[in-house]
């Protein structure tokens, strides 16, 4: 894989950077959590000191349609400017269909950005044709999306199989941290929450491998708990999930690794209780972990030297379960081991227990890419820039 920092710039004009300005917005499109835009303007800033044209490339939301618009760029592009502190022009829907990218040829240097590229056919089919309608003006292609490179699409994968690629500042770093922590051999501890088993499963077998401990939190553990028999009422469970805990208990087995499960809840009445004594209560939905589990984690936190944390520990969006995420957000701030944190809402807990990025050992941006690239897979977006041209 080429690095960014070392290539000669004599012979680059033109250099298209494929952004993830995925970002979480209000009900005003107000932008809520900028951190994927202030992560990528080291490479933004570094590219333009080069005098280079730049071209920003980003999908926004999963649109179902050719252009829907509430998933345009155009509701945002005056607060990526501010944060960016970069002038953007922008190449609309459909003058791209019409003109292509005249616009970017033609004024120069500056920095455009294309509308939501997932608003064209050609991107989530990984297409050719599409992807040199954009690199064939192109002398450079930096991937600067680590949190979209699980994603076999085309601004993804095939722009960069077409012309000279680099990742970008944060993308490399991503990795980097990544690789490490899955070559370690200390002691590590994992901390597993969010709802869905079924897009953690193939993760969690993985990580059965390479960790020492499992904590299981969040929705997820609702599952855990009742497969080990303890009442969980009406509280949110995943259909079939029974065979993906047996697989990770098997698989836990056999490498030693213990699965670690809430041992006290918070219910929808805002009551703590002991998981064995669950049965004792008739309706209720479990919504957060509670104070002795928040002991079984310091415990957990004491003796692992790297701990990786992804998916909150209850529903956060209600402030008055959000407190087994805010708790454990300061308990990893404060750590000894190295902290290694992905996913937006994770993310948003750390905000929220008002923690800050730089003392843990390291934040990902990413949600799935993430996860997928703690399994033992190449990354669609990683393999594309180990081709060499
Ligand atoms: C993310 O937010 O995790 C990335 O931007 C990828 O988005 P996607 O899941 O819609 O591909």
């Amino acid at each position: 894989m080429k690095s960014l920092k070392n290539l000669n710039f004599e012979k680059i004009q033109n250099v298209g950077i494929r952004v993830d300005f995925n970002v979480p917005i209000d009900k005003n499109f107000k932008i809520t959590d900028k951190t994927r835009l202030d992560r990528a303007k080291d490479t933004i800033n570094f590219i333009k000191n080069k005098q280079c044209n730049i071209l920003l490339l980003s999908h926004f939301g999963r649109p179902k349609e050719n252009f829907d618009d509430k998933y345009s760029f155009s509701k945002l592009i005056d607060q990526f400017q501010e944060i960016l502190e970069l002038k953007l022009n922008f190449i609309s829907y459909a003058n791209f269909l019409e003109n292509g990218l005249d616009q970017f040829n033609y004024n120069r240097p500056t920095a455009t950005l294309l509308e939501n590229i997932r608003f064209f056919k050609g991107e989530i089919k990984n297409d050719l044709s599409f992807s040199k309608s954009i690199t064939d003006n192109l002398d450079l292609y930096v991937n600067e999306a680590f949190s979209a490179s699980h994603r076999l699409h085309s601004s993804v994968n095939q722009m960069a199989k077409n012309i000279l690629s680099t990742p970008g500042f944060n993308f490399e770093k991503e990795i980097n941290v990544i690789n490490d922590i899955k070559k370690s051999q200390k002691k590590k501890l994992a901390i597993i929450g969010g709802s869905k088993i079924s897009t953690k499963i193939n993760t969690l077998l993985s990580l059965t491998t390479s960790c020492s401990d499992i904590f299981i939190g969040g929705a997820m553990a609702n599952n855990f708990l009742k497969f080990n028999k303890f009442n969980v009422s009406s509280s949110l469970i995943e259909e079939g999930a029974e065979r993906m805990i047996e697989m990770i208990y098997s698989s836990a087995k056999q490498t030693g690794c213990e699965i670690h499960l809430p041992v006290d809840v918070m219910l929808d009445s805002d009551q703590s209780v002991l998981v064995n004594e669950l049965d004792k209560n008739t309706e209720f939905k479990i919504l957060d972990i509670a104070d002795s589990s928040h002991i079984v984690l310091e415990n957990l936190v004491k003796k692992s030297d790297i701990i990786l944390w992804n998916g909150p520990m209850g529903m956060i969006e209600d402030h008055k379960f959000s407190k087994g995420s805010i708790n454990l957000s300061h308990l990893l701030a404060k750590a000894q081991a190295d902290v290694v944190i992905g996913g937006g809402d994770t993310i948003l807990a750390i905000n929220m227990a008002k923690e800050k990025f730089e003392d843990f050992y390291f934040v990902s941006t990413a949600g799935g890419a993430f996860l997928e690239a703690l399994e033992d897979k190449e990354l669609p977006g990683i393999e594309a820039l180990k081709a060499d041209l």
